[in-house]
């Protein structure tokens, strides 16, 4: 079991099996047709999964702009708040196919959140996609289209997520378990 800074993580999706999926995420994105998407990564949680999947993008043929929006509903504990706009996007959105990319789907209240924002300003459509799911956490009345793997009902770390802002330069997703 990986440890790091002396607490013990156990891994629950490796650096490979993220590989893999995001290999076929990707795909299954193209053959979404979106129409010369924008796509938006939802900061600061999905900013490695973002990184690796425009690469996977590309490699399936598809050339997206890249934008990114700061959303804030944590600070710095495990406990959800109403989200807030830290950082907005640049460009205008209006009439834009947009899919957004977030890290994990729990309550879905930051996806939703997002998702009405871009419609707000007149985008013609929204697509989303997460690595991860909870569905036993949901509240809002949302899907994402496109997951790459079931969570556990745990709070997880790594590949871009923190706790207390750690962890998330982990090459894998894990739970933190105990110390080391
Ligand atoms: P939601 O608004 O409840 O769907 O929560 C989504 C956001 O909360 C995600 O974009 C994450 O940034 C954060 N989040 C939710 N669960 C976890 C977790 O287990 N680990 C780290 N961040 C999480
Ligand atoms: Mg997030």
């Amino acid at each position: 079991m990986p440890i790091v800074r002396n607490k013990k993580i156990e891994v629950l999706f490796s650096a490979d099996e993220i590989a893999q999926r995001n290999t076929e995420l990707a795909e299954e994105i193209v053959l979404s047709e979106l129409h010369d998407p924008l796509v938006i990564s939802i900061l600061k949680g999905s900013f490695v999964f973002a990184a690796d999947l425009i690469r996977r993008l590309h490699k399936a043929g598809l050339s997206p702009e890249v934008e990114f929006i700061s959303i804030s509903s944590y600070g710095a504990g495990t406990t959800a708040r109403k989200p807030v706009v830290l950082r907005d996007v640049e460009s205008d959105v209006k009439g834009r196919d947009v899919l957004l990319i977030d890290d994990i789907l729990e309550s879905g209240g930051t996806l939703k959140y997002v998702c009405d924002l871009m419609y707000e300003r007149g985008a013609n459509k929204v697509a989303t996609v997460a690595l991860l799911d909870k569905p036993g956490k949901r509240k809002a009345k949302l899907e994402a289209d496109h997951v790459g793997f079931e969570c556990p009902d745990k709070f997880v770390v790594g590949y871009g997520m923190d706790v207390g802002h750690a962890f998330r330069e982990l090459p894998f997703v894990g739970v933190v378990t105990g110390d080391a």
